[in-house]
């Protein structure tokens, strides 16, 4: 069966390895040591030079981005990182500078790309994205969700058999990465941590992946104020391993089919061995319901296509916020919350496995499944669930509508329907 092909699948994502480093030419970046000169024109200049083949050095110093990177076309190139690259905060700057990431109107501080790119932080190497006063800031615009220009940390754009391992990012100023046309890659011991130290983050998703396929994420450890991972639109062959979420959403399905009569898929997805501490949820999906109101990002729907064979295996919940595992199907536009019908979304959400959740949770539902009534959801098999309340009783509530087929459980009760943007009502 397919979770079967999904699991080789993740134990052969093996990223080619270079030439032996002595071999290489090396770049190593000289720190300007102050933020008043920019250190992006450095790092340009040794990437330019060591693009091919090469080694860059970022030294155990602090690296002052103050300009947009773009570094794309990397072949065979080692990147090791022993300091901090700090990025600046002069928000007007960065809300015109900002690149495009390709989806969603989103746009980012640093684009990264190239076909076998091996870049090791040691556990030490940290992006720092300054996002104190990105946080202080959007809490007073009138649009606090997906602020067009607000940059991701950073996007991986065409990245293609590479490894990127022992790095720490803290306070991103938006979502911490995206991954976009990046395929057979792998991102290990990654340690993000975007909690605020002035005010409380928003929109600071762990990392996000769309028209990728073939990854594997192991070993992560994630606090954060949004989604802590999320796969949205073209997202094939995605696998996450050994990991920790802290104050979250949780693992998220979308959200997907926001673009009006686009055709969008979610395939072959797998998590296993993942604790959860006061996430809202454990796993869910959203997508969008059928009536399209207004535009990306924070606006749309209308979309096509389906999320199918995903496999969550071995999930531990430390008082989970919400219900553990949540469909809903009315996401809409936060600018008119109201319009748009819960049930009639044409994106169908089937075959979905939880073998083995765990532990304890504040919520009265195991499960809330909003599912469309023009597509239902259809075979959600749930097993080894034993979730309880602090004072040992167990949850006993399985919300569901539109459901079909499902196995091991049964729906004991009428699901909430109604939208918001973190899933469920
Ligand atoms: C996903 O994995 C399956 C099984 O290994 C493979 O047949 C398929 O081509 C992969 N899909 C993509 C888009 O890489
Ligand atoms: C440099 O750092 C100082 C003190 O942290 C800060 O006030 C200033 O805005 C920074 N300048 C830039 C260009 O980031
Ligand atoms: C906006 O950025 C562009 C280049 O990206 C630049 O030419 C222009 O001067 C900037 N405008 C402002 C107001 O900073
Ligand atoms: C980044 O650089 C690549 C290669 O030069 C170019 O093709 C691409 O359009 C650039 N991306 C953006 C968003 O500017
Ligand atoms: C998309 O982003 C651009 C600037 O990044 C902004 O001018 C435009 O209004 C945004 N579009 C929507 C629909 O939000
Ligand atoms: C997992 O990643 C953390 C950094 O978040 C690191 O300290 C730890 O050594 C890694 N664990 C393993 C087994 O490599
Ligand atoms: C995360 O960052 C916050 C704010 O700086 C800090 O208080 C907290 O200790 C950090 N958490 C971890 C696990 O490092
Ligand atoms: C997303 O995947 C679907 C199904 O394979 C395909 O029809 C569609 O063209 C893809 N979208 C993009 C923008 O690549
Ligand atoms: C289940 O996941 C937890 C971490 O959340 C891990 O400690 C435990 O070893 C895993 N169990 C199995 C059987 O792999
Ligand atoms: C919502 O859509 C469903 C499916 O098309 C339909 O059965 C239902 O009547 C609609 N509800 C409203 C209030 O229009
Ligand atoms: C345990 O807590 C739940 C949720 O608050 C409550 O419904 C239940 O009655 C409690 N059970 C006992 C034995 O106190
Ligand atoms: C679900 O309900 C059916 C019919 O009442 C019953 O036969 C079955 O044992 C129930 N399954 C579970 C897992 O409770």
């Amino acid at each position: 069966m397919k979770l079967f092909a999904a699991l080789l699948l993740a134990l052969s994502v093996t990223p080619a390895h270079g030439n032996p480093t002595a071999k290489r030419k090396t770049c190593t970046i000289k720190a300007s040591g102050t933020n008043k000169t920019d250190d992006a024109p450095a790092i340009l200049t040794a990437f330019k030079e060591c693009r091919k083949h090469g080694k860059i050095i970022f030294e155990p110093k602090t690296y002052y981005v103050n300009s947009a990177l773009n570094i794309s076309g990397l072949e065979d190139v080692e990147i090791d990182i022993q300091g901090q690259l700090l990025w600046s905060t002069d928000i007007l700057y960065w809300l015109n500078a900002s690149l495009p990431v390709g989806y969603q109107n989103q746009s980012t501080a640093f684009i990264l790309g190239g076909n076998n790119v091996r870049i090791d932080g040691h556990g030490v190497g940290t992006f720092n994205g300054n996002g104190d006063y990105w946080y202080e800031w959007i809490k007073k615009q009138p649009n606090t969700s997906n602020y067009p220009g607000r940059p991701h940390q950073i996007t991986f754009n065409g990245l293609t058999n590479s490894v990127v391992k022992g790095l720490n990012f803290l306070r991103s100023q938006m979502w911490t990465m995206s991954i976009i046309h990046s395929h057979n890659s792998v991102w290990e011991d990654i340690f993000v941590n975007n909690t605020g130290n002035r005010v409380s983050s928003s929109n600071t998703d762990g990392a996000d992946t769309f028209f990728s396929s073939d990854l594997l994420f192991r070993n992560w450890t994630v606090y954060n104020g949004d989604d802590s991972f999320s796969c949205k639109a073209n997202s094939t062959n995605i696998t996450l391993l050994d990991s920790h979420f802290y104050h979250g959403l949780g693992i998220a399905i979308g959200s997907i089919g926001q673009y009006n009569d686009a055709f969008e898929t979610i395939e072959n997805i797998r998590a296993e061995n993942i604790y959860f501490e006061d996430t809202l949820h454990a796993f869910y999906v959203k997508t969008w319901t059928d009536d399209r109101v207004g535009f990306p990002p924070n606006g749309g729907g209308g979309g096509l296509g389906y999320a199918e064979n995903m496999l969550m295996k071995n999930l531990t919940t430390k008082g989970m916020r919400g219900a553990a595992f949540s469909i809903s199907q009315c996401t809409r536009f936060n600018g008119a919350p109201g319009v748009g019908n819960c049930t009639n979304s044409q994106f169908q959400v089937r075959d979905i496995v939880i073998d083995g959740m765990k532990g304890t949770t504040k919520d009265r539902r195991v499960v809330s499944l909003q599912c469309s009534a023009v597509a239902p959801c259809t075979d959600i098999k749930l097993s080894k669930v034993d979730l309880k309340y602090t004072n040992g009783t167990v949850v006993p509530n399985y919300l569901c509508g539109n459901v079909l087929g499902n196995q091991g459980w049964n729906c004991t009760g009428p699901v909430c329907v109604g939208g918001s943007a973190t899933g469920g009502c």
